[in-house]
């Protein structure tokens, strides 16, 4: 996948912006929450390949679609299947996609169910580690048991789906030679905000050290990558619950000078006051750079679903 979404990198930054090897194809993208990147990228992606896109704004409340008018999401599905020849989902229900994937002959990717997963997201966001750490093998050969690689994942990580799908993907991507001594999973959030059991259990199969630095100095000490999550208002059923742990973790210059100085900022986005607009302008800031890589990993995956289709 990392060789894939460097190839269109080369592809749209020096090989006139793309090709049409997905001419006559048709992304529906269906989308029942919010989104820029995510959704924007998947578009991107597929008009750069030559492909076509009909995007659906699904949301009940706001949206245009027959969602608002009660229909269920399996039929809304089942239409855009009729449509296309791939699907891209986004709900804010955990499960929905696993809900509706058995009555689908298409492929349909997850762009995020609810709390539960974000995996397209880790693919770019591990995309991203390899490209900004000097790629895979320089990452292998420098992580050891004295210095493992070390991911700090900071803030809500609850009902981050990015977090979970990330923490998931490094502990059986073999990022590293042996994940068991060689990548250590760094947990910094308030003790409301804490990764669910069932992400750790999945991690702990993989013999992975995971430990939790409630303090986001104390963490950021021996850190490679420090990824930070906005906490996400939406998911919380208090408002008092959320004004509690609010902007508990900011990301500002101070912290920045505290951190090692090759250690790499990654946010999925959109941040809120997480990290400070200061920190755009230091070299370790990656957010922007996984943003856009976030397109050539989409135009991979795509490109790998639907062309090795009609190989
Ligand atoms: C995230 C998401 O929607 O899960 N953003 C993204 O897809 N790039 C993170 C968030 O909303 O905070």
């Amino acid at each position: 996948m990392c060789q894939r979404s460097s190839e269109m990198k080369a592809l749209v930054k020096e090989g006139g912006g793309g090709d049409n090897r997905l001419q006559h194809k048709l992304l529906a993208s269906v989308f029942y929450e919010a989104s820029t990147r995510t959704s924007c990228s998947f578009q991107a992606a597929m008009h750069r390949l030559g492909g076509r896109v009909v995007h659906v704004d699904a949301s009940p409340s706001t949206g245009n679609s027959s969602s608002k008018k009660g229909e269920s999401l399996e039929d809304t599905i089942q239409c855009m299947e009729c449509y296309s020849d791939v699907l891209v989902l986004r709900h804010p229900v955990q499960g929905s996609l696993a809900r509706v994937i058995s009555r689908v002959n298409k492929p349909v990717l997850n762009a995020g169910d609810g709390i539960g997963e974000h995996p397209t997201q880790a693919l770019l966001d591990l995309y991203t580690i390899a490209d900004e750490l000097g790629g895979l093998s320089q990452i292998k050969q420098q992580s050891t048991s004295e210095n493992p690689l070390t991911v700090v994942l900071v803030g809500d990580l609850k009902h981050g789906r990015t977090v979970h799908s990330l923490a998931k993907l490094l502990a059986r991507s073999g990022v590293v030679n042996d994940p068991s001594t060689q990548l250590t999973l760094v947990y910094c959030s308030p003790p409301l905000l804490q990764m669910p059991q069932d992400v750790q259990d999945y991690v702990a199969q993989f013999g992975i050290t995971q430990t939790e630095i409630p303090s986001l100095a104390d963490a950021v000490a021996k850190a490679n990558i420090l990824y930070v999550t906005r906490v996400q208002k939406e998911r919380f059923d208090l408002e008092e619950d959320y004004n509690q742990v609010k902007g508990m973790y900011i990301v500002n210059q101070e912290l920045m000078r505290m951190a090692p100085s090759n250690m790499i900022v990654m946010h999925p986005l959109p941040r809120v006051d997480e990290i400070a607009v200061e920190v755009d302008d230091d070299s370790r800031a990656a957010y922007f750079r996984q943003m856009e890589n976030g397109m050539y990993v989409r135009m991979a995956i795509l490109d790998l679903v639907l062309s090795s289709k009609d190989k």
